[in-house]
């Protein structure tokens, strides 16, 4: 398939453009700044550049953005409104006016905001939980979602979005914390974007896309406030190997992502799992 990729500089969009090249795509990386996976220097606020680079095409996956990190770095609100709303606004409008037909959407499992908040439990993170945007960073990337949702009905574009977990820069304690619960490996998310380009949809679709958890319902008391015990429940050789590294366990687990349904709807099987951690 031939694929204009966005971000192509960034963790997720360079995992994707090689993971897609491997698989046989012809992949057009774009973004604002060089690498050796981005072909062209392109803004995506830049309407016009995008419809003339962005022809011929039969895909477009979009993961470049402004986000969590720039928040913290107090970028203005107007930066985030124009690169991921309205840059995201000039890739639909060209899928529409070059043809092309499948629009694929990174956004974030952030913009669950609030309601991933309960004093007494863990959250059950799945596309049912209804989202509540904390900063301007959510807000962007939730309307974005609700442009790729209008142009799915009004102009019969294969849109469908990816709310993708946790891959910041992380100590390697931190990371396989993180997998038990909220993680993702960029190479996961590559595969679950690979296995989206074929999938057909007959309905406008949202999936999270995390690393996995061995976690069920039942666990949600307990992992609040007791997590070793839920952990040690489904591996217990991860003691040893926590004191062997000198690693700590987390205080307390507030939510799980839940990805069935991309396992389900995709063939989506994340393999940089918790699991894969503890035995590398
Ligand atoms: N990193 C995470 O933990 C995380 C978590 C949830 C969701 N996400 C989402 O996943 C996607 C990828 O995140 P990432 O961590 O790989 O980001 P990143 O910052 O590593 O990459 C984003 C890329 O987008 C490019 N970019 C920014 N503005 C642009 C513009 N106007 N035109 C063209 N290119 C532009 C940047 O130069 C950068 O290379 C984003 O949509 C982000 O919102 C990331």
């Amino acid at each position: 398939m031939k694929v204009w990729l966005t971000g192509s500089s960034g963790q997720l969009g360079s995992a994707t453009v090689k993971h897609l090249r491997q698989h046989g795509h012809h992949v057009h990386g774009v973004d604002v700044v060089a690498a050796d996976t981005t072909d062209e220097l392109l803004d995506i606020k830049d309407k016009a550049a995008v419809e003339l680079s962005a022809l011929g095409f039969d895909a477009i996956i979009h993961t470049a953005a402004i986000h969590g990190k720039h928040y913290e770095l107090n970028y203005p609100r107007e930066a985030f409104i124009d690169t991921n709303i309205c840059g995201t606004l000039n890739l639909l409008n060209t899928c529409v006016k070059n043809g092309i037909s499948k629009f694929l959407y990174t956004s974030t499992t952030s913009i669950y905001g609030n309601a991933m908040v309960d004093a007494g439990r863990a959250v059950w993170v799945d596309e049912n939980l209804i989202e509540q945007p904390r900063d301007i960073y959510d807000i962007t990337k939730q309307t974005a979602e609700q442009l790729c949702k209008d142009f799915f009905y009004k102009e019969g574009l294969q849109a469908s979005v990816y709310r993708v977990g946790r891959f910041l820069p992380e100590d390697d304690n931190l990371r396989t914390n993180h997998r038990l619960y909220r993680g993702l490996d960029e190479r996961d998310g590559a595969e679950a974007l690979r296995l989206a380009l074929d999938a057909p949809f007959t309905d406008f679709e949202i999936f999270n896309i995390s690393s996995g958890s061995p976690f069920k319902q039942e666990d949600l008391e307990v992992l609040k406030y007791s997590p070793v015990q839920a952990i040690l429940k489904y591996y217990p050789q991860a003691e040893a190997i926590y004191r062997a590294k000198g690693w700590s366990f987390p205080a307390s687990i507030d939510r799980v992502y839940v990805s069935d349904k991309a396992g389900r709807c995709l063939g989506y099987q994340p393999q940089y799992t918790f699991e894969h951690l503890l035995q590398q």
